[in-house]
């Protein structure tokens, strides 16, 4: 063949130094994305790309960048870019390498030896009443006298510190962050929410390495002190953060929260089927919205019925142990006002029959106690990030 000679595996990776990350923008060779560079005799050329998480939203865009980059190349015939993802190690180097170096700090609930019981409260889609259940189930806790605090992870839609009532921000002391304390019915709740971050109203555009580096710090850089029980309010899905939390806490358990409706419990059953990748434990599913108590004491379904049950039964199926309804919180009227006013359901109406459901869970919970009995031991998570 006359053709032109195979191009130099150093003119690739000038090429692709190029070729900056889209979110982290810098070049994927220095971030050492590029994982591997082959050329046939014929020009053809292969790139093995490492993506920081996987499924990262950004890898068709990246793939194009490869594709144009190299295929710019003298003597370059085909390419074919392959998508891999970094390995944990991988991945903390890039984290190290961004920091400049600086260690990262320890987040005292991964610990082996750590007493803290950590609930992530997942949703497969948003206004089921997530949130609502992580903040009532905090003060009920609290209330049952334990030490609690919650993270709003929800990055994009926080509401975690107006359902408490929190205004203030949270104080810095040198590298550390205290996080503001809300005081439902009287009890300290420990409460830190990207939405402390952010100026006013605007809307958060962070995604994969932005996102743990925030669950990082929230985790990390924030003085908990000795909590018996954190609650993690996830945004719903199964997106960058479940992933990121079930990482930086292997030994996070899950709940469930969906409303009766059929629809609604089939995306709540893939916001739990996470547990299986991710090997955390599954506690149960919460179902709100259960019902409307009429003024005869009769039940109206609002939202269908059974969707609760049905995602108990089908996660306990798929992960082959007892995932039980932990219980059924009904529509209630001070429910809302009180996540309106700060001030959550089981202290300003706790007769109410939402309230009177949500301790009924918080029980439940607190009787599953403090300490590493029964708990199984942190496992990583098989799920590559
Ligand atoms: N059981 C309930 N009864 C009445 N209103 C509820 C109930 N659960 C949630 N809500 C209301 O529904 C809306 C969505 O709830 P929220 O907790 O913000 O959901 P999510 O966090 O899942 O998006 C809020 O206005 C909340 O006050
Ligand atoms: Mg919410």
């Amino acid at each position: 063949m006359g053709g032109m000679p195979a191009p130099s595996t150093a003119t690739l990776q000038a090429a692709l130094a190029t070729v900056n990350d889209p979110e982290i923008r810098k070049p994927i060779t220095e971030l050492g994305m590029v994982e591997a560079v082959d050329v046939s005799d014929t020009g053809h050329v292969r790139v093995t790309v490492l993506l920081t998480v996987p499924g990262c939203p950004m890898k068709d865009t990246i793939t194009r960048d490869v594709t144009r980059a190299v295929g710019a190349v003298e003597g370059v015939t085909g390419v074919d870019v392959q998508l891999g993802v970094m390995s944990d190690e991988q991945r903390s180097g890039l984290r190290q390498q961004l920091r400049g170096g600086a260690p990262e700090k320890e987040i005292p609930f991964a610990r082996p030896d750590s007493l803290t019981t950590v609930y992530a409260v997942a949703s497969g889609k948003g206004g089921v009443g997530k949130s609502s259940v992580t903040v009532n189930l905090a003060a009920a806790l609290a209330q049952e006298g334990l030490r609690v605090g919650v993270v709003d992870a929800d990055i994009y839609g926080f509401s975690v510190p107006r359902m408490l009532g929190v205004t203030q921000p949270p104080t810095q002391v040198d590298d550390m962050i205290l996080p503001p304390v809300a005081e439902p019915g009287g009890v300290p709740v420990k409460v830190i929410s990207i939405g402390m971050f952010v100026p006013g109203n605007q809307p958060v555009v962070w995604r994969g390495p932005m996102l743990h580096r925030a669950m990082q710090q929230f985790l990390a850089d924030v003085y908990w002190g000795d909590l018996d029980v954190l609650l993690l309010d996830l945004p719903p899905g199964t997106g960058d953060i479940a992933i990121t939390v079930a990482q930086l806490l292997p030994s996070s358990e899950l709940i469930v929260v969906t409303t009766p409706q059929q629809a609604a419990a089939e995306v709540a059953e893939r916001a739990g089927a996470i547990a299986l990748q991710t090997h955390q434990r599954l506690v149960g599913v919460i179902e709100n919205m259960s019902w409307l108590e009429l003024p005869d004491g009769s039940r109206q379904e609002i939202f269908g019925s059974g969707g609760g049950q049905a995602v108990a039964d089908s996660l306990s199926r798929s992960i082959g142990a007892d995932v039980p309804l932990l219980g059924q919180v009904p529509l209630d009227v001070t429910l809302r006002e009180g996540g309106d006013q700060g001030r959550p359901v089981v202290v300003g109406s706790p007769d109410s029959p939402a309230a009177t459901a949500l301790r009924g869970i918080a029980r439940q919970l607190a009787r599953r106690g403090r300490g590493l009995a029964g708990r199984k031991l942190a496992i990583t998570p098989t799920l590559s990030r």
